[in-house]
């Protein structure tokens, strides 16, 4: 259970999405995406390679703007701002790949998290509050990045996320390339981060049977588009969901073939 459920969160939600419609060129990655998160919770938006999840997030993080559509945080508009200033709101994001500095050593990774923050000694006590989630790194303190492993890599990309003192944190496939046991531990530490510092989650993912297991909200994504959105206790409950990560049958959310013929769902 997410701090927002074991704290009773009244449903007032911290971020939404109204009818965000973002392109890349011609290329209309999402189609009217609607969404809300709750304070406290942590949500999760399934669906295979190319749906558009990273564009969803790529869309809230002022790193693409939308064409069409709102995004609302914490009551004000957040449209197309500049990515620094939605970082100093409160939003921040784990990129797709990691994507830490391979040159740069673990603890200045960190620091480079908290380049909007003026308070240092908050900063000092942050990069503490990390290496207490994720003990490795204090180890691995003043080596290079690159040097780490793909695990180690997002448990920093995540320390990284947090050292901006969010409210809200973005987490594009932390799974990606991970191995099942690597991959709970990492979701394991995500949902005590929510639970100990109340920082909303939400977490884009293909790996349905993990996400479900952490989330509280899920929507699912399809070209696009919004095709279902449950409770994720109800959603492991629907058949079609699953069939897509048992992969026992071939058929789609639409009776479509299409995600069983990409493999993506695992
Ligand atoms: N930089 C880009 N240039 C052109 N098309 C892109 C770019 N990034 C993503 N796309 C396209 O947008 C769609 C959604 O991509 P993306 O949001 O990355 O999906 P996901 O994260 O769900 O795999 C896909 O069709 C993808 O090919
Ligand atoms: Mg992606």
């Amino acid at each position: 259970m997410s701090a927002a459920a074991v704290n009773g969160a009244d449903g007032d939600s911290i971020l939404s999405l109204m009818n965000v419609e973002s392109a890349y060129g011609p290329i209309k990655a999402i189609r009217g995406v609607s969404l809300k998160v709750r304070r406290g919770e942590i949500v999760t938006v399934l669906g295979s390679n190319g749906a558009g999840k990273s564009t969803i997030l790529k869309t809230i993080s002022g790193i693409l703007d939308p064409n069409r559509g709102t995004i609302l945080y914490k009551g004000g508009d957040i449209t197309a701002l500049d990515p620094a200033v939605i970082v100093q709101r409160g939003v921040s994001q784990v990129p797709e790949g990691r994507e830490v500095f391979p040159l740069l050593s673990v603890r200045d990774n960190l620091l480079m998290g908290a380049y909007t923050r003026q308070d240092r000694d908050a900063v000092a006590r942050d990069i503490e509050v990390a290496y207490g989630y994720f003990p490795i790194l204090r180890e691995r303190a003043t080596q290079d990045a690159g040097l780490l492993s793909g695990g180690q890599q997002q448990m920093l990309a995540i320390s990284r996320a947090l050292m901006a003192a969010p409210q809200l944190i973005l987490l594009d496939e932390p799974s990606l390339g991970l191995s099942p046991k690597l991959t709970r531990e990492i979701f394991e530490i995500v949902v005590r981060i929510n639970r100990e510092r109340g920082t909303t989650m939400l977490l884009v993912e293909q790996n349905a049977n993990m996400a479900l297991n952490v989330a509280d909200q899920g929507y699912v994504l399809e070209n696009g588009r919004i095709v279902m959105e449950d409770s994720c206790a109800a959603l492991r409950e629907k058949e079609d969901i699953k069939e897509f990560y048992l992969g026992v049958k071939d058929a789609g959310v639409r009776g479509e073939r299409r995600w069983k013929k990409k493999k993506n769902w695992r």
